[in-house]
């Protein structure tokens, strides 16, 4: 292993304690009626971390501020949680499986996953707007609002609304790109753009972050796409094959393994070059995120 392979993988487990820390002291068991045990079983132990991994990387690009990025981060996952949540009910995807556990549905029932999810999304927007002064107005404003646009009709819901509305239908290229920017590129994009609010780059340089952030997304879903054919239900703690089995149109389904693979490593070639071309200096963690998405076997 290169050393500054070793260098990542030493920040990124270093990272993922601390927010996973943060979690497990923001996200409070203490809600009625076994409410916040099952906001807890969604969140804790468990997920890759990419997108608090994403928002912290990006602060430190941006010598941003520390506690707003940490805020970010735990707000961008407890979105992603929610949506998993709800993205596995029955009148979703159906799945049973989940980060190597029982899905909350299966686990809690159907009324408290669907109010866990509510009650994760609530949070978040309510980390992001500590009760006294440690984060300015106008940051934690930004950062509302970069958030709400990513998990609203326009990126994460909107796309989930285009995924259970194209179940049997053949995409195009151009729709199916779009599709996955919404419901999963939007997130990943937004975790970006959030680190970079928590600091102030200049305007190309957050051009160019929003530019490898999108990027970064838009090769993130494929990569899904890719695993649940070739991955198997141990390894990614979640149930393989589910996309063909839905008749799901995917990358895979329209253009076969390889070429998806191949249009994946051309995206992440471009998040890459946007880094190369933000006129920043502390991107290589950046970097090793894009690799990191790009060869992640889970
Ligand atoms: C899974 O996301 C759902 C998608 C948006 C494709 P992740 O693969 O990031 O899931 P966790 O957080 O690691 O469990
Ligand atoms: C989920 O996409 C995207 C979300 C917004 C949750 P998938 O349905 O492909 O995610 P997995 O494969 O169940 O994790
Ligand atoms: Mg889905
Ligand atoms: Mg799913
Ligand atoms: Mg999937």
């Amino acid at each position: 292993m290169l050393s500054h392979d070793l260098d990542f993988v030493t920040w990124r487990q270093g990272q993922q304690d601390a927010v996973e820390r943060a979690l497990d002291r923001w996200v409070r068991a203490d809600a009625p009626a076994g409410l916040g045990d099952a906001m807890r079983y969604a969140v804790l132990d468990g997920g890759k971390r990419l997108r608090p991994l994403l928002v912290l990387a990006t602060c430190e690009a941006v010598a941003g501020h520390a506690e707003a990025a940490m805020r970010a981060a735990c707000a961008v996952e407890l979105i992603h949680a929610y949506s998993l949540v709800h993205d596995d009910m029955p009148c979703m995807d159906n799945d049973v499986l989940r980060r190597g556990k029982p899905t909350v549905h299966v686990q809690f029932g159907e009324a408290q996953a669907l109010l866990a999810g509510d009650a994760l999304q609530a949070l978040a927007f309510e980390l992001l707007v500590p009760g006294d002064s440690s984060v300015g107005d106008a940051m934690c404003a930004r950062l509302c609002r970069l958030l709400a646009l990513a998990a609203g009709a326009d990126g994460m819901a909107g796309g989930q609304a285009v995924d259970l509305a194209s179940v049997g239908v053949a995409l195009d290229l151009p729709s199916l790109e779009a599709m996955h920017r919404r419901k999963t590129g939007a997130l990943l994009q937004a975790s970006v753009t959030m680190g970079a609010a928590s600091g102030n780059p200049s305007p190309e340089a957050q051009a160019m972050l929003a530019r490898y952030g999108a990027c970064v997304g838009l090769a993130f879903q494929v990569v899904d796409d890719i695993l649940d054919v070739t991955a198997d239900s141990a390894t990614l703690g979640k149930t393989a094959g589910k996309d063909a089995a839905a008749d799901k149109p995917t990358f895979v389904s329209l253009m076969g393994l390889a070429e998806a693979q191949a249009y994946a490593d051309r995206v992440l070639d471009q998040a890459h070059d946007a880094l190369r071309r933000s006129g920043l200096t502390h991107t290589r963690t950046l970097h090793a995120l894009a690799d990191w998405v790009g060869r992640r076997a889970s």
